[in-house]
C-alpha cells in the first residue's frame, strides 16, 4: 500500500509528524513496528548464524589442526532494495510480504579454501536441527552460463522472541577463494558496463572462471597429495 511504500522508503529519517498521522490508524501503527523490527530481527538472525559457523569452525581446528574457512562475510539488504524487489516480483509492499518472499535480506558469504570444505560445512547444515534448508542451488556441480560458481542455500534459523520462536531466513553463499576473486572482480566489471557487456568481455570472462575452476582443483589435487604424504609417514 502507499502508506507502507512511505514509511519504508523513510525509515532511518521518519518525521513524527508522518507518524502521528499514521499513528491515527492502529492497523498500519502495527504494520510500522513490523517494519522497524524487520532490519532487527534479521541482523540477529545474522548473529545467531555467524555465532553457529564460529564453533564449527573452532572445533575444525582442534580436530584438523586448521581451518577451511578462510573468511566470512555478511550483508543487510536496504529497505529500498526491498521494496524494488517486491515490485520487481509484482507483489504488495507489505511487511509480511518481505518476509515470506525475499529470502536474501540476510546475506552470508563463506569463503573457504578448497571445493569439498564448502560440501563438509553444507552436509554439517544440513544435520543441525537449529537449522532449516529452505532452498539449494547448487552452482557449483552446474556453474552458471557465465562460469560463476559457489552454493547458494536458503536457511532459516530460529530467534526466540516475546512472541514465541521465529525462522528468519539467511541467503548463505559457500565458495572458494578462486570463485570468490572471480564472483568479485565479475561483479565490478559487470556494473562498470551497466550490465551492457561486450561479447568478447563475456568470452573472456568465462575462459576466466575455466581458469579459476582449474586452480581450484589443482589445489585440491596438491592437497591430496600432501595429505597421502603424511599418511604414509605416520606409522
Ligand atoms: P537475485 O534476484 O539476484 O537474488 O537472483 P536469484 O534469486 O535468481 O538468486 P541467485 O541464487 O541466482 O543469485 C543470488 C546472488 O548470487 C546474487 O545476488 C549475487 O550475489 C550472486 N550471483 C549470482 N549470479 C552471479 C554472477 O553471475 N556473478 C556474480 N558476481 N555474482 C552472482
Ligand atoms: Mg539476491
Amino acid at each position: 500500500s502507499e502508506i507502507d511504500k512511505i514509511i519504508s522508503l523513510n525509515l532511518n529519517n521518519l518525521d513524527l509528524s508522518k507518524l502521528k498521522e499514521i499513528s491515527e490508524h492502529a492497523d498500519t501503527l502495527k504494520q510500522f513496528e513490523e517494519w522497524k523490527k524487520l532490519p532487527i530481527l534479521y541482523e540477529l538472525a545474522l548473529e545467531e548464524l555467524q555465532n553457529k559457523i564460529k564453533l564449527i569452525q573452532a572445533e575444525w581446528e582442534l580436530t584438523d589442526g586448521f581451518s577451511p574457512i578462510e573468511h566470512i562475510k555478511t550483508r543487510l539488504k536496504d529497505p529500498k532494495s526491498m521494496i524494488e524487489k517486491l515490485v520487481r516480483k509484482g507483489l504488495d509492499t507489505t511487511v509480511d510480504n518481505i518476509f515470506e518472499h525475499i529470502h536474501d535480506i540476510a546475506g552470508m558469504r563463506i569463503v573457504c579454501a578448497f571445493v569439498q570444505d564448502i560440501y563438509r560445512m553444507f552436509n554439517h547444515l544440513q544435520q543441525r536441527e537449529d537449522i532449516k534448508i529452505i532452498e539449494i542451488k547448487d552452482y557449483i556441480a552446474n556453474p552458471k552460463s557465465n562460469g560463476y560458481q559457489s552454493l547458494h542455500v536458503i536457511v532459516a534459523v530460529p530467534l526466540v522472541l516475546m512472541e514465541g520462536k521465529r525462522w528468519v531466513k539467511v541467503e548463505i553463499q559457500m565458495r572458494t577463494l578462486a570463485m570468490d576473486f572471480w564472483a568479485s572482480l565479475e561483479h565490478i566489471i559487470f556494473y562498470k558496463y551497466d550490465k551492457q557487456v561486450p561479447p568478447h568481455i563475456v568470452h573472456e570472462l568465462t575462459e576466466a572462471a575455466k581458469a579459476a575452476d582449474e586452480l581450484d582443483l589443482k589445489m585440491l589435487n596438491l592437497r591430496k597429495e600432501v595429505l597421502s604424504l603424511d599418511e604414509s609417514v605416520t606409522p
